[in-house]
């Protein structure tokens, strides 16, 4: 098959308009909207057995549902909570998950583990410390494990950073989103650059040399000046990593998001220009772009995989994890097999009672059929890569890229915009249109349309 069909023939869009398109942002595929009932806690067990039989490293995911309050932004899953005592009791869960993922897929080796949420350092020090003695004792971590933490730096300490140093953590990722006091003052988030530098400051002084910064676009009141100063102070503290997410505004999903003003947030053509404008002040000061929303120092192991083809997307965003299986763990965490998705109860009652009796609290997921993993594939080469080459991906999966024609059919007019070039069975995004490798991602998805409301493309 030749991609190059027939671009004269179609219209061509104007960008704000694919830019303003809802697609998903694609951390998997199948995405989560098309899980159903259909996988059960005994699937999932079953999968978890054969991992245990191919004996490959995992990857482990742990997600801490709890913050001290919540961003007016936020959308992650997480809940507010000024005691401690709902989440010792949530940590007493996660010790009995624990145990029954072990139970299924043994002493595996661990290549990744990562705390994530919700606001993993709002964990009681001996709760943490308790849990990572637990893992370590049922699963083998291998020496080079990449043991990460989401971390939030109003509540990062001298000492905090040295217990996660001593449990092993090395590295951590910050959220910050950004400097301009209007703006944070608008989304909840009240957070001086003299408290982001101390926490730079205290992580690197305890020993955790890599230190990732999230940072956000599309804000409400958030100006191009204001990104360009956000982006230049930030390098001011050398972040290894910086990723800057587009805000994605779903009120729908998300109640809390209710309290931002709609009047007050970018359009399409803004959020386009202060995405290229962070591009534009990382790359100058040498960051790798990797993806389409995250940058890296040259010698980070992310950047190396960008350079090495190695890149591989997963729930946390870009990874250079070459494990197969995923093991999510804690409420609404996600699991990966080769065989297919599994995710636990999202609410944290409904995940305790089912470990409470004994059982995986899965509650939802997809196996993988048809043609889900050959598109996999390719989704996830246009969001690692910017390219990809059908014909070697159909041929991996024992197919043609005739099996394709109906996705290159649909990518016409973004060829004939010129956002897209097809040399062949070779697709590209071009390099000033990598922000659109979502919606063109999204031509592969035979699920789009089928449920499921998404964010905004750029
Ligand atoms: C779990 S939070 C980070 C850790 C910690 N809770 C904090 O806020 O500092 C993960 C990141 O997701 C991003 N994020 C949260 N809500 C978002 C939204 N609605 N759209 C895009 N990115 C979002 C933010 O950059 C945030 O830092
Ligand atoms: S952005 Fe972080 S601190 Fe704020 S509510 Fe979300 S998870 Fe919690």
């Amino acid at each position: 098959m030749n991609a190059h069909v027939s671009p004269m023939t179609a219209t061509p869009p104007p960008l704000a308009e694919v830019a303003r398109r809802m697609v998903p942002r694609y951390t998997s595929y199948p995405t989560a909207p098309h899980f159903s009932p259909a996988v059960t806690p005994s699937i999932h067990a079953g999968w978890l057995e054969q991992v245990a039989k191919r004996g490959e490293a995992v990857s482990l995911y742990l997600h801490i549902p709890f913050c001290r309050s919540i961003c007016a932004y936020c959308g992650c899953t997480t809940k507010a909570s000024l005691r401690d005592a709902p989440i010792r009791a949530y940590a007493a869960a996660l010790h009995r998950e624990i145990a029954l993922v072990a139970a299924h897929v043994g002493r595996v080796r661990v290549s990744h583990l990562h705390w994530g949420g919700g606001t993993p350092n709002i964990l009681p020090p001996d709760c943490m410390a308790a849990l990572v003695d637990d893992l370590a004792s049922r699963f083998s971590f291998q020496l080079d494990m990449e043991h990460a933490v989401e971390l939030d730096p109003r509540h990062v300490t001298p000492d905090g950073a040295r217990q996660l140093a001593a449990l092993g953590v090395n590295r951590a990722s910050l959220g910050i989103q950004t400097l301009d006091p209007v703006v944070q003052e608008a989304i909840g988030r009240i957070q001086p650059f003299d408290v982001v530098a101390a926490s730079f400051l205290a992580l690197r002084e305890a020993g955790i040399n890599a230190v990732n910064a999230d940072l956000m676009y599309g804000l409400p009141h958030q100006t191009l000046p204001m990104i360009k100063d956000t982006a230049e102070r930030m390098l001011t503290l050398r972040p290894d990593r910086i990723a800057i997410f587009g805000y994605a505004h779903v009120p729908w999903m998300k109640p809390n998001q209710k309290l931002i003003d709609d009047a007050a947030l970018p359009s399409s053509e803004a959020r386009l220009e202060q995405a290229s404008e962070a591009r534009a002040v990382f790359e100058a000061a040498g960051y790798i772009e990797i993806g389409i929303d995250h940058f890296a120092a040259p010698d980070d192991p992310l950047a190396l995989a960008r350079q090495a083809g190695q890149l591989r997307r997963n729930f946390q965003g870009y990874t250079n994890d070459a494990a197969t299986t995923l093991i999510g763990i804690g409420a609404s965490s996600i699991s990966r097999t080769p065989q297919g998705f599994a995710q636990n109860a999202p609410d944290t009652l409904g995940w305790q009672r089912a470990i409470e009796a004994g059982m995986l609290p899965i509650v939802r997921g997809k196996a993988f059929e048809g043609e889900d993993l050959m598109r996999a594939d390719i989704i996830e080469s246009l969001l690692c890569d910017f390219a990809v080459d059908l014909a070697a991906v159909a041929s991996r999966h024992d197919t043609t890229p005739e099996a394709l024609a109906d996705a290159v059919e649909r990518l016409q007019p973004l060829i004939a915009a010129g956002f897209v070039a097809a040399d062949g069975d070779r697709i590209a995004i071009l390099r000033h249109r990598h922000e659109i490798a979502r919606v063109v991602a999204s031509e592969f998805d035979t699920y789009l349309g089928r449920g499921g409301r998404h964010s905004v493309a750029v």
